[in-house]
């Protein structure tokens, strides 16, 4: 009987064990195919951020000269530098997105005036200044200030801030927002538009609006 007892327990015991054994290797073996299957999706769909980088290196100082307009196609912008310093004015209509003409005194039917927007825009004893840029797809009409006066264009043109780096170079920050004047608030983004990259202190600091009249259109 204690024979039969103790033939049994160790029948039990053997039983358990091999239970226990089975469940431990069934478990290393789905945990490793879990890693293994977490490889594959990682190779296969690789974490990439697909947001767009809001700062971008658009020179250094030494590629900029006073009055002159340059594209910046990778970040669609364009910088202008003069005697206050450097800005840089969205390339992007703010109709539907196309990039406008480059900025000249080439007549354009059908627009209101650009006037100097230091007296007001709407001021009929500002000067007027006619350097402005049109949108070839629809037509929009925009001022060296960004301010849109014809076409559907629904903003002005968002102007962006530029900083330098310790080892100099300019970056043009389309994050920063300092809607600190009128066109800036209207455009939604960006910067005032008589705010200035300062070459010597790598600050923005502000200055008249932009007439463009100190740009060498001829370039
Ligand atoms: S996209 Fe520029 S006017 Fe329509």
């Amino acid at each position: 009987m204690s024979e039969d007892n103790s033939r049994r327990e160790s029948k039990v015991g053997f039983f358990s064990r091999r239970k226990l054994f089975s469940v431990l290797g069934f478990g290393s073996l789905f945990a490793a195919l879990g890693a293994l299957s977490n490889g594959i999706v990682a190779v296969i769909f690789p974490r990439l951020n697909f947001e767009p980088s809001l700062k971008m290196a658009v020179g250094r100082p030494t590629d900029f000269q006073t009055g002159q307009m340059k594209l910046i196609n990778n970040a669609q912008v364009y910088i202008f530098k003069d005697s206050q310093g450097l800005q840089a004015v969205s390339a992007v209509c703010t109709h539907l997105g196309c990039t406008y003409k480059p900025f000249g005194k080439t007549g354009v039917p059908d627009h209101r005036e650009c006037r100097a927007q230091d007296l007001g825009a709407d001021d009929p004893n500002a000067p007027v200044v006619e350097v402005f840029s049109f949108c070839p797809c629809h037509g929009s009409v925009f001022c060296r200030t960004g301010e849109h006066v014809g076409g559907p264009a629904p903003r002005p043109l968002p102007f962006y801030k530029l900083e330098m780096t310790p080892d100099g170079r300019i970056i043009v920050d389309k994050g920063a927002n300092d809607l600190s004047d009128g066109l800036s608030r209207a455009s939604g983004e960006g910067v005032a538009h008589n705010l200035y990259l300062d070459e010597a202190s790598g600050q923005m600091v502000s200055g008249p609006y932009p007439t463009g009249e100190e740009t060498d259109f001829s370039a």
